[in-house]
Formats: structure tokens, C-alpha cells, sequence
């Protein structure tokens, strides 16, 4: 597939450099106005231009990663060189029937929601698309399939796989902070806290991916009764770990409904 991703910014060029290195066959094209500091993306394969029109005509997917404010002025840039296209939106809140009426019945509209770990092929990228658009839509999943996983929502819940999966990376990583600051009280240098929270936590998510499983019946496995698991659980739960969890994420699902 020939790859067109306008936007070369932090999700764009994750998106890039992840179908450079773990799908096969595919070539990517990046747009950007400022292209220096996305330079080193051309060590592996990928053309970086500043041209958003540079051989779009022969793009199978057109990617946008660019903020909502830059959507009109790149489609009106873009339109008029380009028919029958697949365009796969990442932008945030902008919906499928408003996408569809800026690009017209001519093109394809599909949202996407990767997140920034498909540069390690290993985003949840949530897609949707109109039931009309069904087979145009198949090359975008399998393509984002192999940057990590790619399910099918409906469009209606678009905005809490923003929280979910984009949003979510962000919770992961905090939470994965304060099990390394912990590590640092209790002994260990941050670098050695870091590498052992981190690979805890991909361990963690390894097996629930694996066992398709309950978290409980996994956290069951490791606790013994009156061990220490269990006793640090529960003063994390006396504290509202769970609960300061789902609020953070309820109010990032509002921030996004405005
Ligand atoms: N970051 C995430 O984890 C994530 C996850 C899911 C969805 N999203 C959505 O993806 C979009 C991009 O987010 P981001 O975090 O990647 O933002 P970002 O880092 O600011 O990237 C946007 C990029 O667009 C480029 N750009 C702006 N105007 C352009 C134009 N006219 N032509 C070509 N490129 C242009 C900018 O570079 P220049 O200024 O050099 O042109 C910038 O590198 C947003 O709508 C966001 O909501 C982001």
C-alpha cells in the first residue's frame, strides 16, 4: 500500500516509523510544513515532504494527523488533486458524517483512533466507518492490524476510545511513575525502578492479552492470604486507587463532549 499521512507530528510519525518497521509492502509518505526535526524518519524508507500533494494521487490511504483547526485548510489544499481516496481521520471529536460532508461522496471516509504506541506496533487503534464505506475501509484496518490491534467500534463510542486508548497511554504512564517513585523509597535507583515497574506492568497486560481473562482471577493468583499483595492492594483501594482511576477517565470523557 502507498501511505499518506499529512501531519508528521508526535501520532503521525509514530503511525510512520510503526508501518516502516512491522508491516511489509507498504510505502509512507509523511507531509509536515516544518520537516527538520522528523529528518531521521528517511533512515527507514519513509519520504518526508512539506508538499501535502506530493504523489497523492497514487496514495491508497491518506492519513490526517493534524489538530482540528489545521482540517479545513489541508482539505482545501488537497481536494482538488485527489479522487476516490480513503481518508482516515485521527483527529479528535471530528465525526464520520462531518469528515464525509468537507471531503464529499467522492471519497471514503474512515476514524481511526490510534495512539502513539503504534510506533512499537503496538497501538489499540479503535476504527469506525459507515456501513457503506465497509469495503473501502478493509486496507486502513489491516494496516492498522499490524501496527497492534485494530477493532471495529461503533462511531458512537469514538470519543471513550479517546479516553481508553489515546488518553489511556498517558494514565499508564503515571501509573507506572508513582510504582517507580515507590521503588525509589524502598530502595532502588530510579533507572533500576523504571525498567522494573515497566516490564511488571508489560508482563501484567502480557497475560490478561494471553489468558483473555478477568484482572481478578490473574490478581487472585498472586495473592496470598495475609500476604503483602493483598494488604497493599487494599490500603491502594482505603486510598481510592480504583476510583481516582475511573473519575479521571469520566472527566476526560467530558472534557472531549464539552
Ligand atoms: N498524540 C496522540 O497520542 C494522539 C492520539 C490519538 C489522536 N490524536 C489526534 O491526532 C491529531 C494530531 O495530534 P498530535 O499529538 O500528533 O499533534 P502534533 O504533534 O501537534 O502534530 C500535528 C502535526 O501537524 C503538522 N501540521 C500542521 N499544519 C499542517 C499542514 N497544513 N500540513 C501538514 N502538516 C501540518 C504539524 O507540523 P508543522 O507545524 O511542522 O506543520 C504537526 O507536526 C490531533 O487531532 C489529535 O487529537 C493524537
Amino acid at each position: 500500500m502507498k501511505v499518506h499521512i499529512i501531519g508528521g507530528g508526535n501520532l503521525g510519525a509514530s503511525i510512520a516509523i510503526g508501518i516502516a518497521k512491522f508491516t511489509t509492502n507498504n510505502q509512507v509518505t509523511v507531509t509536515r510544513r516544518n520537516i527538520a526535526p522528523i529528518s531521521h524518519l528517511e533512515d527507514l524508507g519513509i519520504t518526508i515532504t512539506t508538499d501535502n500533494k506530493h504523489n497523492i494521487q497514487d496514495a491508497d490511504v491518506i492519513i490526517l494527523t493534524i489538530k482540528p483547526y489545521q482540517v479545513d485548510t489541508v482539505l482545501a489544499e488537497i481536494l482538488p488533486a485527489i479522487s476516490n481516496k480513503v481518508i482516515a481521520s485521527a483527529v479528535s471529536g471530528l465525526s464520520i458524517e462531518n469528515l464525509q460532508n468537507k471531503i464529499g461522496d467522492n471519497h471514503s471516509a474512515v476514524r481511526i483512533m490510534p495512539n502513539i504506541a503504534a510506533q512499537f506496533g503496538a497501538s489499540a487503534t479503535c476504527i469506525a466507518f459507515n456501513e457503506k464505506n465497509k469495503a473501502q475501509a478493509q486496507a486502513t484496518v489491516a494496516l492498522f492490524q499490524g501496527l497492534g490491534t485494530a477493532p471495529i467500534i461503533d462511531e458512537k463510542l469514538m470519543d471513550a476510545a479517546t479516553v481508553l486508548a489515546a488518553s489511556g497511554t498517558a494514565f499508564a504512564l503515571r501509573y507506572i511513575r508513582a510504582s517507580m517513585q515507590a521503588g525509589i523509597e524502598i530502595g532502588f535507583d530510579w533507572q533500576t525502578a523504571l525498567a522494573i515497574s515497566a516490564q511488571t506492568v508489560k508482563g501484567a497486560a502480557e497475560m490478561l492479552l494471553e489468558e483473555k481473562g478477568h484482572p481478578e482471577q490473574l490478581i487472585d493468583r498472586v495473592t496470598t492470604p495475609q500476604g503483602c499483595t493483598i494488604a497493599g492492594l487494599n490500603e491502594m483501594e482505603l486510598h481510592g486507587f480504583s476510583s481516582s482511576l475511573i473519575k479521571g477517565i469520566k472527566t476526560s470523557l467530558k472534557q472531549i463532549k464539552g
